[in-house]
């Protein structure tokens, strides 16, 4: 080819040019926009278009949050079989509760361990909450039909639990923490209901067994949980390994100078 046909000619050098400026536009306008929504969520979350048909699509330490389960879904939280595959009574016991101590079961759904523990803290009191009123109503139900006394019912939003400051001894969070839209603003919030010395029980199906058959989103790794609750300011205690298919994990509040 010679010389002369490599050169274009001025028409469309200007065409060239005019795509080039357009395209240049164009790329940055998409940054701005995705940097922007990254901003409308907060600095500690991420939106991505590409996501788990499960999940919302925002990210939180590298973890997409999962959709929340649906009131109408809540005859599969007492379900039989749970009985079996997650031990509710061994829960319990590996809470090592008081009779006088105060326990939020947030996400309690129907309140199958609000009730549970309810025993267990007979001077007590159990806080559950939920951000689904149609929850509530069905522990409310629950509570008269089983003349039940020491379960209060609170309803939450997703950025907060609504619990007073230092008022809780224990917070429980099973099969929920994953749910949880804004789970720096709850675990905030919940660190703040501690009494000095409080702990954190988090109960998630093991993500590192990938046999467990229950969806990706919906399971949790150690590594995860342990790096999500320190940045709140928990300091991991221990694992106890009683349940067949879920971690039980158990967190206190650390003092100022192990932050
Ligand atoms: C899978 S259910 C588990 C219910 C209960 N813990 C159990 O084990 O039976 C999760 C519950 O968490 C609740 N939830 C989701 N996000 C929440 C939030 N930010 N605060 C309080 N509850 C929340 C949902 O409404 C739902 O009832």
């Amino acid at each position: 080819m010679g010389a002369k046909e490599k050169n274009l000619s001025l028409p469309w050098r200007v065409i060239v040019i005019i795509l080039v400026i357009l395209l240049g536009l164009m790329l940055s306008g998409w940054r701005i926009q995705f940097l922007s929504a990254a901003a409308e969520t907060g600095s500690v979350y991420q939106e991505r278009v590409v996501h788990s048909a499960d999940g919302i699509g925002k990210f939180y330490m590298g973890r997409e949050i999962a959709k929340v389960m649906g009131h109408t879904e809540a005859l599969w939280l007492e379900r039989l079989s749970r009985e079996t595959t997650e031990q509710p009574q061994q829960v319990v016991d590996a809470l090592d509760l008081k009779p006088t101590d105060v326990v939020a079961d947030i996400g309690a759904g129907t309140g199958y361990f609000s009730f549970r523990i309810s025993r267990l803290v007979s001077q007590g009191r159990v806080l559950a909450v939920d951000i689904q009123p149609e929850m509530l109503d069905i522990i409310e139900f629950l509570k008269q039909e089983n003349n039940v006394t020491n379960v209060e019912t609170i309803l939450g939003s997703v950025t907060a639990p609504n619990l007073l400051d230092e008022t809780v001894d224990l917070a429980l969070m099973v099969d929920a923490y994953h749910e949880f839209e804004y789970p720096r603003e709850m675990m905030e919030g919940i660190v703040r209901s501690l009494k000095p010395g409080g702990r954190v029980v988090l109960v998630e199906y093991r993500r590192e067994n990938p046999l467990i058959p229950i969806k990706a989103l919906h399971k949790m790794n150690q590594r995860q949980v342990r790096k999500e609750m320190k940045a709140v300011g928990l300091q991991w205690l221990e694992t106890k390994h009683v349940l067949p298919q879920q971690h039980l994990m158990v967190f206190e509040k650390m003092n100022s100078r192990q932050l």
